[in-house]
């Protein structure tokens, strides 16, 4: 359990993050998204003890950052943003001397080591030196690093950042799959990841948070209404002024159609309220043959746009 407390970070004059406060439970995969500058990495920092807060604190289980730093430390592995890869040791090196900066027992390095080399797909790179590794590559070995102590937390600044979409596709798979026994924190700026792999969103603007909540709650409260689409084969009669006379009825609009045989609109109603099966006997009840029935939901995307346009 990680719990943020009122967290504010001011750089000089900058309130970078700005009195916010969340909880992560154990076993759940929280995606932070937030424009550039929004405050993600230094948010990460504070969490991972890199970096001390203004005011305000954060708790790993039963510690604190401030008593506490050496034990969080031990439970988290941490991808930065830029993860400082010593450009000189090879990629057998570099995580041998992780693991022992980890506290890896050395009676487990060589199979930890042959388990993350696999895990991360650095197989075909393991004598390189970090320097002379490809920008998607010296990800996989910071991947790697952040795991090799099988932490409990993870915390991926980007982690998918440099990769090709194949590796992105293995990457958000092996999060996924992590994410069933670890608490995993990652940012990101690419939307189809955090629906493909967070069971819950945090949006973050100006140092605020703005919108928590899992993916699909964000999209289907979309400004506080539900929306259905509904096509319905033309009638004589005025569908959209009957349409409005139905209880919890909010607002009929009409959309244009492909055919001048068809009728379309959107009909919303407060945020809670379902009007599908109220549709449905209305529409039986009127002798309107029903084409189409949908819940409108907002893409992440639009959702994003609308709460961090500054
Ligand atoms: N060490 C620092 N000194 C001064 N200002 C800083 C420092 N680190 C970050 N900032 C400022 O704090 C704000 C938040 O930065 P932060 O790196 O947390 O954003 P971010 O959400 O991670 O952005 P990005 O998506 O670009 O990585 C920015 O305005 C940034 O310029
Ligand atoms: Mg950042």
């Amino acid at each position: 359990m990680i719990r943020v407390k009122n967290l504010t970070k001011n750089y000089g004059e900058l309130k970078a993050v700005d009195d916010i406060s969340f909880e992560v439970k154990t076993g759940e995969i929280v995606g932070f998204l937030g424009p550039n500058a929004a405050g993600k990495t230094t948010t990460m920092r504070i969490i991972t003890c890199f970096m001390p807060p203004t005011s305000g604190t954060v708790e790993v289980d039963d510690l604190n950052i401030f008593d506490n730093s050496l034990e969080i430390r031990g439970k988290i592995g941490y991808l930065p943003e830029n993860a400082p890869l010593y450009w000189e040791m090879n990629v057998v090196e570099y995580l041998e001397f992780i693991m022992g900066l980890r506290g890896v027992g050395k009676d487990n390095f060589s199979q930890r080591k042959k388990d993350i080399i696999d895990l991360c797909g650095l197989g075909s790179v393991t004598h390189k030196d970090i320097g002379e590794l490809s920008k998607g590559f010296r990800q996989r070995v910071g991947l790697a690093q952040a795991m090799i102590h099988n932490p409990e937390i993870l915390i991926l600044d980007e982690p998918t950042i440099g990769l090709d979409p194949n590796q992105i596709v293995e990457i958000r798979n092996l999060i996924k799959q992590l994410g069933r026994e670890k608490t995993v924190i990652l940012s990101t700026h690419i939307l189809p990841e955090v629906e493909a792999t967070c069971g819950r969103v945090l949006i973050i603007h100006e140092g605020k948070i703005v919108a928590d909540g899992t993916p699909k709650e964000l999209q289907s409260g979309f400004e506080g209404k539900e929306r259905i689409y509904l096509e319905l084969k033309k009638t004589v009669e005025n569908i959209e002024s009957k349409l409005k006379m139905l209880e919890q009825v909010e607002k009929v609009e009409k959309v244009a159609t492909p055919s001048v045989e068809t009728r379309g609109f959107y009909i919303e109603s407060d945020k809670g309220v379902d009007l599908r099966e109220k549709l449905f006997n209305y529409s039986v009840q009127n002798n309107w043959t029903i084409l189409e029935m949908r819940r409108e939901q907002a893409s992440l995307e639009q959702i994003f746009r609308l709460l961090t346009r500054s």
